[in-house]
Order: structure tokens, then sequence, then C-alpha cells
């Protein structure tokens, strides 16, 4: 009798509650997100090429390709709140605003899927939409159905319209309903955005990536103010994240209008360290070439996208500089070094490895990343001797055990 019921046994104890196991997100995703550069623009009739309709997401799809971010791996093109009608249909169905999507969602998503690329799309767990179109509230299984129907690839599911005890519900439930549909859908959550303590456990249970933070503003007060907030939860936030759950610190505003090109590069090095889904908020029918570059950078987009997954820290904060550090595989570091003060002048920091953080191996073969440049084979008592710009100014250096992890 026992043992009969011995594999029976096994089998439950094996089999886990519940996890989101739709084998995505396993790196950090990429693409492109309307929200921060074109917000909740309805204006078709004076703004049509900026107004959120089918003609701009198929405009930036087209782009995708044609600018080669496809080819360095952005792959998400994203349409965020605003797309909706103000009504469900008559069979209780979401639908979208007929004049700005005549051809319909699934139209989009083809065209999409045409171009080799993913269809995100966003909703809302309460009654509303932050900006106030239909939300998924008492609707979660029937909008999942949609969604899969339609051919949608991602969800980013916000919190606006909600009360507080009904996240640890909701979230969950779409996760569930997602997973019902048999479409893998990578489920992008805010809940955590919108609670005093996230029970991140949970969350990284039933949701490939989560915003946990204020919205990113075009300014970089705003763009710090989220590196820093990541900073002061190093440990939590690096601890949860991994292959299929990642925290998400927001989009990428490089390109649009309110930072440096020093702080651009910033926000990509550090969007790389923290293992940041890549997605990219700019109008890329007239980006700034230098702006581009950054984006394809191919070297930093590898330290984003390395596969052990792990989200890295900030070891120092000082009064001029921050230093963070992100383990790759192989024993390899990513290190940034972040200049936070204003002006007036470049200063000059020497910092010796072991001082980085980087003391497991004898030495190291280390690169500048955004140039690919080698900047020697150091012993971690070396010092990289760097200048750093005013108010964001970062060195990006990647090293590698030297010799290499297999040979030790
Ligand atoms: C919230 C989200 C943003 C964006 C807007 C849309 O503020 O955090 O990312 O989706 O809603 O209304």
């Amino acid at each position: 009798m026992v043992l009969r019921l011995m594999p029976l046994l096994l089998l439950a104890l094996s089999k886990p509650t519940f996890s989101l196991d739709n084998g995505l997100a396993l790196t950090p995703p990429m693409g492109w997100m309307a929200w921060e550069r074109f917000r909740c623009n309805t204006d078709c009739l004076n703004d049509p090429d900026n107004c959120i309709s089918e003609k701009l997401i198929k405009a930036m799809a087209d782009k995708i390709v044609q600018g080669g971010y496809k080819d360095a791996g952005y792959q998400y093109v994203s349409i965020d709140d605003c797309w909706l009608a103000k009504e469900r249909d008559s069979n209780g169905k979401l639908q979208p605003d007929a004049a700005r999507f005549p051809s319909g969602i699934a139209a989009l998503a083809a065209y999409i899927h045409n171009l080799g690329l993913k269809f995100g799309i966003y909703e809302d767990i309460g009654t509303k939409t932050c900006a106030g179109y239909p939300g998924s509230y008492a609707n979660l299984e029937t909008d999942a159905q949609t969604f899969a129907d339609w051919g949608v690839d991602m969800l980013k599911l916000d919190g606006c319209y909600a009360n507080a005890s009904y996240y640890a519900y909701g979230y969950p439930a779409m996760s569930k309903a997602l997973n019902k549909t048999g479409r893998p859908i990578m489920y992008s959550c805010s809940w955590p955005a919108y609670i005093q303590t996230p029970p991140y456990d949970t969350i990284a249970k039933y949701c490939n990536i989560w915003r946990n933070y204020g919205d990113i503003q075009d300014n970089w007060s705003s763009v710090y103010s989220i590196i820093d907030h990541y900073g002061n939860n190093t440990d939590k936030f690096a601890e949860i994240a991994g292959p299929g759950q990642y925290n998400d610190p927001d989009e990428l505003i490089i390109g649009d209008f309110g930072i440096t090109y020093d702080q651009w590069r910033a926000q990509m090095a550090l969007w790389a360290i923290y293992a940041s889904p890549l997605i990219m908020s700019v109008d890329l029918r007239n980006i700034d070439p230098s702006a581009a570059k950054i984006l394809l950078n191919r070297n930093v987009i590898a330290v984003n996208q390395d596969p052990l997954g792990k989200q890295g820290r900030r070891v120092f904060k000082g009064t001029i500089i921050e230093t963070y550090i992100r383990e790759l595989k192989g024993n390899s570091m990513a290190v940034a070094l972040l200049r936070t003060t204003d002006g007036p002048t470049p200063v000059k920091i020497n910092r010796s490895l072991e001082d980085l953080g980087l003391s497991v191996a004898t030495s190291y073969d280390c690169y500048e990343v955004f140039e690919g440049s080698f900047i020697g084979t150091l012993s971690p008592k070396d010092d990289v001797s760097v200048w750093l710009n005013p108010s964001g100014g970062v060195y990006f250096m990647l090293c590698h055990p030297n010799p290499s992890p297999s040979n030790i």
C-alpha cells in the first residue's frame, strides 16, 4: 500500500503550486514602447504622424527593422495606454479606437509578426487604465483570451483604479489566465510600483518583468532617481532577478530631448548593469545618429543580455562617483563608474580593480565597453585611471579573467 502511494506522494510533493513557466524573458526583453515619447496623444486630426494609432506603431516597427534594431536584438513593439475605444463591444470584449486603429489589433499584430517582430499591448488591472480607458477588472479571462486571439506577445498590466488589496489576487489571476490561453505572452506587471512592501517572491512567480518605481521622465533627475532607487535596494532587487524574471526600471529615453549625450550613455550602461529590459521610447524616424549608436551598441547589449541573468549591484556611493558591478558568465565582470555631481569640469578618478570589486582572478583582460577598446591586462592591485564628465559621465568596463576560467 505504502509502495503504491509513493509515486503519487512524490508527484504531489514535486509539483509546484504555480509558477509562470512560459519560457519567455530568459534574458531581459528588448523592444520599443510608445509611452514616454508619445504619451496619450489621440489628436490624429492635428498631429496625424504622432498620435497613438496603427500608423505610428507600424512606422516604428518598420524603423526597428530598417535601423538595424531588430538585428541588434530589439524585438517587442508595444502600444501603451490610449489605444482602446471608450467602451467594450456588445459582447463585452475590448476593442480599439476605430478611427485610430481602423484595421484592428489582429491586423496590426500580423503586420508586426510579418516583420519578424513581436507585438505588445497595454491594459490595467483596475476598472480603468491610468488614462481612463476600460480596464480589465472583472474581465481578466475574457481579455487574456482576446489578446491571445489577436496574436499579442506581451502584456503590460498597469495598476490604476484598483484597491491595493486586489493586486495580490488580480496579478496572479491574469498570469493564470494568460497561461490558460496556451499562447506564450510575456507578462509585465506594474504591481510592485503600486504598493509599499511588494512580495517579490510571489511577484516573480507570476510575472516576467515588473515595474517597481515611478514613471521615467525625460530629465536626468528622473533617470538618476531610478538608478539611485535601484542602488538603495541593491541586494533585494538583485536577488530576485534572473532568467524569466527581471526588475524593470522603465523605458530608455536615449534620443529624446531632456538629457545629455553623457547621460544617454549612463542610462544605457546602468540598464546593462541592472539586467533591465531594454525598451526604447524614442521617435525612431528621426533619432539622432549618436543616440542610435548607443542603443545599437553590441558590446553594451551583450552585457545586458548575459545568459546568467544576474542583476548587478551598486557597491560604492561616494559624493562624486558611484560604482556598479555585474557578474557575467565565465567570472567576467562589468563595472560602471558613474559621476553624479554637476560640473564644472571633468574629474580624474583612480581606482584599483580590487577596490572596484575584482579580486577573484590573478589578472584580468579589461576593455572599455562602448568602444570595445583594450585597456590592458591588469592585476587586482592595478589602478584604472579615468576622466569622468560632470553629471552623468560614465566609464564602462568589462574584464575577463586571464587566463580564462577553463584554464584556471
Ligand atoms: C502609468 C504607467 C506608465 C504608462 C501610463 C499610461 O503611469 O506607469 O508606464 O503606462 O500609466 O497611462
